[in-house]
């Protein structure tokens, strides 16, 4: 497993509940899960496929978006590995907003309406054009933080500043829509898809989806937005075609297509495709899986996937993420973390950016813990993932009160 978040955790916990599994070794990993000893930095992506080579493993799973857009998982099939993780030109996808936005257009799928500046005069004489609300998006990776919904021209104008000001080459100016925010995980094989259940990211930082854009605060999963038959008529008009399109473009999608649909007036349309599971979506739709995991990704690796339903366990699932104070601006690290055994048979705490001092267990990133509590139903889930939350020792943590407030309403 590549990553060292708590999609990885969650991800690796699920992978070891298979029978056919012996051990999942985790690459940097974190203080939850079992270290890829000596692995080079998974970025460095011929070294370390020379290192998965060598050590022989069965799978490679590559979680985080950085490594797949350098090539891991090109790097690692070259070397006759088995790899679930997409080709570095199908993760343009998600590298590129500007390259995602012109391939929705090419293959007929339903999205915002925008339009792409290249430098910052063309994109300031856009905004005042167009007006506000606005939303302003950064073309390139920038981890869950680079998309500013403006509700006025001057915030408009200022994030186009701050863009190109950091060094963005373009900039997505986006009709800002209204709606439901959902994510759909599907997992592909480079031609048959299987979806997940959907789930829902609380995105901004801050109660009542105030705040700055974060990686993702808290997630629930299921979510009853979307029924049968609508499910399916986004897989028809969204999942199809884009498989379909990166097929016929000559990248055909192996791995986990993310898309971050709004439920408008209109119908569903893409907000954003991302090429890997969500984090901290993940953390609340494994937890709900019946199927093996192990199975589904080996056989996605294989291209074998064919046509298959996967089985859930009745109920939701919430993930509450446990944040560094100063999370997203400047987090602080090192914050002693104390995580009781005996939080309940319907809660698991992944561990994102955690580490061992001295054998103490401390605060090592940005999101550090993940609270995951199973119910009946969402408000259930979410009342136990708060209770767990307060009995974990962690001074000054930063998290959100409101996780699954937008489906009671
Ligand atoms: P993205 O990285 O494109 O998903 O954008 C991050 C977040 O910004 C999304 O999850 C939405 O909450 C919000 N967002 C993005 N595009 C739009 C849009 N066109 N209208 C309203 N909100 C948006
Ligand atoms: N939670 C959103 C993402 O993984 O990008």
């Amino acid at each position: 497993m590549v990553g060292g978040g708590g999609r990885e955790h969650a991800l690796a916990w699920a992978l070891e509940r298979s029978p056919r599994v012996g051990e999942v070794l985790v690459a940097p990993g974190n203080a939850g899960t079992v270290p890829a000893h000596g692995m080079p930095d998974p970025v460095d992506v011929d070294a370390f496929a020379d290192a998965a080579r060598d050590r022989a493993f069965d799978l490679v799973v590559i979680g985080p978006e950085a490594p797949l857009v350098a090539g891991l998982a090109d790097a690692c099939r070259a070397r006759g590995l088995l790899v679930y993780g997409p080709a570095a030109a199908a993760a343009r996808l998600e590298a590129s907003k500007v390259d995602a936005k012109a391939f929705m257009l090419r293959h007929g799928v339903p999205t915002a309406a925008a339009r792409r500046c290249d430098d910052a005069s063309s994109a300031l004489a856009a905004i005042t054009e167009l007006g506000a609300p606005i939303v302003v998006k950064r073309s390139g990776l920038a981890g869950g933080k680079g998309v500013t919904v403006a509700e006025s021209v001057d915030a408009a104008e200022a994030a186009v500043l701050e863009a190109f000001a950091a060094g963005e080459d373009a900039v997505l100016l986006e009709e800002r829509l209204v709606g439901q925010e959902v994510s759909l995980l599907v997992v592909c094989d480079g031609r048959d898809a299987v979806p997940l259940r959907l789930a829902q990211d609380y995105k901004q930082a801050e109660d009542g989806d105030r705040g700055p854009m974060t990686g993702g605060m808290g997630t629930v999963a299921p979510v009853g937005l979307l029924d049968d038959a609508a499910l399916e008529g986004v897989m028809r008009a969204v999942v199809r075609p884009t498989l379909d399109g990166l097929r016929a473009e000559g990248t055909p999608f192996v791995g986990t297509l993310f898309v971050g649909l709004m439920l408008t007036a209109r119908g569903p349309l893409v907000l954003e495709y991302n090429v890997r599971f969500g984090d901290p979506e993940t953390q609340a739709l494994l937890p709900l899986l019946e199927s093996d995991l192990f199975e589904l990704l080996r056989d996605a690796a294989r291209g074998a996937l064919g046509a298959r339903a996967l089985r859930w366990r009745a109920g939701a699932c919430a993930c509450i993420v446990m944040a560094a104070p100063g999370y997203p601006g400047s987090p602080r690290f090192g914050t002693p973390l104390s995580v009781p055994g005996d939080l309940g048979a319907d809660v698991v705490v992944f561990h994102a950016g955690t580490r061992l001092e001295a054998g103490r267990l401390v605060s090592a990133g940005g999101r550090v813990l993940n609270v995951v509590a199973l119910g009946h139903d969402v408000a259930q889930a979410v009342a136990r993932a708060y209770g767990a939350v307060e009995r974990i020792g962690f001074d000054d943590a930063h998290y959100r009160r409101d996780i699954g407030a937008r489906l009671a309403t």
